[in-house]
């Protein structure tokens, strides 16, 4: 197969209804049809671990209130960004003001000013919700502090635009909210995006169900049964159990697949090998994570405290390389996570 014979492996395009993901999805649509008739301004944050689904969620909901040109004008029911890393409120404006279409959202002009033309745009785009991505931005992790401007500018902004927000955002975001009184009291309690835990009986049927559910949509390709449970169990090590990276080795698996082209049957061939390559390919492997690949075939997978242990951690950040002067100023030695694991 060559790049120009190449169809895309719609990965990206599968949704799975997983119960968080079609609980959460419910709870906006419900709180965003009762807002209509609804004065106090409704705050919703959704929150998880990296690449638990969070962007997905608000994807799929603002797929349901599509931009359209009317005889009016450009109507925008849900306005949705991603909120630039370390955002100020100027150039948090001037993002809205670039996703509404507004072709001055650059040019010259004070943040109050900017601030004014957005609440004129957001009332001629007929705009009832707004949606920040990537909300742990307002929070700055270096001096673990809250950028308490930005959140005082969000409260006047919901209060006086009267429109719905949905926020979403790591586990830091939440420090945004609860540290700003006014703020907190306007969101409701928050929509937690979760990832799937092996020993929870609950969450270990829904990891199989989500296995299943994009094996079935990849019905072009002949793929090992993944909701088995032994396949199962070799999913959840190598991805933490977040779909993010179910999606992110299947995606790969599926383009070495089409390259490799070695089909039967009419499908597109994806051995229990070939997942091990896609895993290697398309999984960062450092000290966090297992250091067995989970489809080798000597891989045992038998549900041990240490595997469970290790997945827990795939997805999160490496721990900081303490250097040597920092470990001195602190007077005496602490060895790093990463040495700890290593040992
Ligand atoms: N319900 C779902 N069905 C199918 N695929 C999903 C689903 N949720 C997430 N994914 C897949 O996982 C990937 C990561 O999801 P997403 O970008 O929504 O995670 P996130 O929580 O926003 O992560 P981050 O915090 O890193 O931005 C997506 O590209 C998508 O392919
Ligand atoms: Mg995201």
């Amino acid at each position: 197969m060559n790049i120009h014979t190449y169809t895309p492996t719609a990965v990206d395009q599968i949704i799975v209804p997983h119960l968080a993901f079609q609980n959460a999805k419910q709870r906006i649509e419900t709180h965003l049809l009762a807002a209509q008739h609804y004065k106090e301004p409704t705050c919703i944050a959704v929150v998880g671990e990296s690449r638990t689904g969070k962007s997905r969620l608000l994807e799929c909901i603002a797929k349901q209130c599509p931009k359209q040109r009317t005889d009016h004008g450009l109507v925008i029911p849900v306005l949705c960004i991603r909120i630039p890393s370390k955002p100020t409120v100027k150039g948090l404006v001037e993002t809205l003001l670039r996703e509404i279409g507004d072709p001055l959202w650059a040019k010259r002009g004070s943040e109050n000013e900017k601030t004014e033309r957005l609440y004129t745009l957001l009332k001629q785009t007929r705009t009832h919700t707004v949606v920040l991505d990537e909300f742990q931005h307002f929070y700055d992790r270096m001096s673990h502090k809250v950028q308490h401007y930005l959140s005082d500018w969000l409260k006047i902004f919901v209060d006086r635009s009267g429109l719905t927000l949905i926020v979403a955002g790591l586990p830091d975001c939440m420090a945004v909210i609860n540290q700003n009184d006014q703020l907190r009291g306007r969101f409701l309690a928050p929509i937690r995006m979760p990832r799937f835990d092996w020993q929870k009986e609950e969450d270990r049927y829904e990891f199989g169900a989500c296995l299943e559910c994009f094996q079935k949509a990849l019905q072009r390709f002949d793929l090992p049964e993944l909701a088995s449970e032994s396949m199962a169990f070799r999913c959840y090590c190598a991805t933490g159990g977040l779909i993010g990276y179910v999606a992110k080795i299947l995606h790969q698996a599926c383009i070495n697949a089409q390259m490799d082209n070695s089909a039967h049957d009419g499908k597109l061939v994806i051995t229990m090998a070939d997942l091990g390559r896609a895993y290697a390919e398309a999984v960062w492997c450092d000290s966090i994570t297992p250091l067995m690949n989970p489809f080798a075939t000597d891989f045992d997978a038998t549900p041990v405290q240490a595997l469970l242990d290790m997945a827990q951690h795939i997805g999160t950040a490496s721990p900081e390389v303490t250097t040597a002067r920092t470990r001195k100023l602190s007077g005496k030695y602490l060895p790093t996570a990463a040495e700890v694991l290593a040992a």
